[in-house]
């Protein structure tokens, strides 16, 4: 049938109309929130490059873990800054260290919560790497091992997520190894699966102090030209035992969400990175766009595309923003 029998307009008379045929429906529940962890005390210190977002020591995060709870939000993301930095990363996996302090504050807190930590070494390490460095590459095997202590760490102090973000070859086969050998084996694991070599990760790196400090990461992430490639790099991980799987970023990248959720049954995460979040915050602080209407309409793009849960900075504006539409 064609016009003028069929008039796509007649259903979109009305509101109510409107929203008994909307295919995406954006929510709370879709939303995991990323939390910058400090050492010190009464740290509450805004990120200038990502107006809105705060490096928080351990004793803001019951709070902060309450307010995110109340919003409908099931999950946060552990990023931690360490004290010191060194060759390996020492203190990724201290009993002690930063994150695995702010997992116990915030399952002391909100034991609903769902408490995911990245797994990574680039905000640990001297050299900004996301492995450990010898000559001057970034060697994959070694690299495993500290991996294995940084998961088995982060298990110990209660964490349900590990989310392993540096891009290792045979990663998540070496942290499942690992979670199953030390009794970890309810321990679920978010593979940072499809991660690109991307500027907009620019922000995070001023957030998380972890910028390499010689060369790029063109050498782990993927390029951003290929979509093939992305197809494998999430069959490797749900063969090595991924639970689910992220892509990353997200709004330039949306094509590879489709891809990856048409391809697996797992779980997917999109992650709405820094220099995404920063872009909306810039030109909505300029007035050139409606901060509000933006958001949501980039989350629900990121949702139409094929993910079920979205890491974004903007969940706790989002959450109360889809909360009073309700
Ligand atoms: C660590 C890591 C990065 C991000 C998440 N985990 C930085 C990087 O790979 O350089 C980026 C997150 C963001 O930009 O919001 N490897």
């Amino acid at each position: 049938m064609t016009f003028p029998a069929t008039r796509l307009r007649r259903l979109r008379t009305t509101p109510a109309l409107r929203s008994m045929i909307r295919e995406t429906q954006l929510s709370p529940a879709d939303f995991i929130y990323p939390l910058f962890v400090v050492h010190g005390r009464d740290v509450h210190k805004g990120i200038p490059s990502m107006p809105g977002v705060f490096h928080q020591s351990i004793d803001q995060l019951a709070a902060e873990a309450r307010s995110v709870a109340a919003l409908g939000i099931p999950a946060v993301i552990l990023f931690g800054l360490p004290a010191e930095k060194d060759d390996i990363g020492g203190e990724n996996f201290a009993a002690d260290g930063i994150v695995q302090q702010a997992i116990r504050a915030i399952k002391d807190a909100t034991p609903e919560l769902i408490v995911m930590t990245d797994v990574c070494m680039c905000e640990y390490t001297d050299h900004g790497h996301c492995g450990i460095v010898r000559n001057g590459h970034i060697v994959n095997d070694e690299t495993l091992e500290i991996l294995q202590k940084v998961v088995t760490s982060h298990a110990e102090a209660g964490s349900d997520v590990v989310a392993p973000s540096g891009m290792m070859d045979g990663m998540v086969g070496a942290i499942r190894k690992a979670l199953d050998g030390d009794g970890f084996s309810d321990v679920s694991i978010l593979s940072y699966a499809v991660k690109y070599a991307s500027s907009f990760y620019g922000p995070f790196r001023d957030a998380a102090q972890s910028p390499p400090q010689f060369g790029d990461r063109h050498s782990y992430q993927m390029d951003p030209a290929n979509a093939r490639e992305a197809i494998r790099e999430a069959r490797l991980d749900v063969e090595e035992g991924a639970d689910m799987l992220m892509v990353k970023p997200a709004t330039a990248y949306l094509d590879i969400v489709r891809r990856v959720r048409d391809s697996f049954d797992l779980p997917l995460a999109a992650y709405n990175v820094s220099g995404e979040y920063s872009m909306v915050k810039a030109a909505a602080a300029n007035g050139w766009i409606d901060e509000r209407k933006v958001t949501l309409e980039i989350l629900t793009g990121i949702k139409r595309a094929g993910a079920d849960m979205i890491l974004t900075y903007h969940a706790k504006d989002a959450a109360a923003w889809l909360r009073e539409r309700a």
